[in-house]
């Protein structure tokens, strides 16, 4: 499989949102955030993706999805690493996620579980915290070297 990672463009959108619907993750907000957006990109085809949300020092992650026919290949760890990245240089000192299913994968990231209310107050002013995410989505938070 050759699979680039890349940013996302605004004709990428509606695929990319179309695959969170597929992955049953949140859609709301993505749009303001594409600039920042990820995707893997195999030939034509986007078969992931992963987006941060820049709040200054601190940054969500969201939208970390693939395929379910690309899954098991490394995709996911290939798009949340290349997600770290952009967030180290965008001077992003403390990045955290929200998820239901995927706590355990994000592990291997750094992230750490954490109280919702220990959630820097911009991140948490998210649409994703405020209304996207279900109240038992796990509170997880990475910090950047
Ligand atoms: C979570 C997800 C992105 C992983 O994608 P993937 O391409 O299958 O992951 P990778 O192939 O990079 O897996 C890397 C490792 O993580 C493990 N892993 C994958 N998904 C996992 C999960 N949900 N929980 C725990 N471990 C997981 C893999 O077994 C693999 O382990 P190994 O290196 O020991 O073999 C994918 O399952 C997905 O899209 N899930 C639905 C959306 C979601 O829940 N996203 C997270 C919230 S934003």
């Amino acid at each position: 499989m050759n699979v680039v990672i890349a940013a996302a463009t605004g004709a990428d959108l509606p695929i990319v949102l179309n695959l969170l619907q597929r992955c049953k993750l949140p859609q709301a907000g993505l749009e303001k955030h594409l600039a920042t957006t990820l995707v893997a990109r195999e030939g034509i085809r986007i078969v992931g993706s992963a987006a941060l949300e820049l709040y200054g020092r601190a940054a969500l992650l969201r939208s970390v999805a693939v395929e379910p026919s690309s899954r098991g290949l490394g995709l996911g760890e290939q798009l949340t690493n290349a997600a770290l990245d952009l967030a180290r240089s965008r001077g992003v000192r403390a990045i955290y996620l929200l998820t239901d299913s995927a706590s355990v994968f994000f592990l291997r990231f750094g992230f750490h579980r954490v109280l919702r209310t220990d959630v820097d107050p911009a991140v948490q002013g998210s649409v994703e915290f405020t209304d996207a995410c279900p109240q038992s989505a796990l509170a997880m938070r990475a910090d950047l070297a």
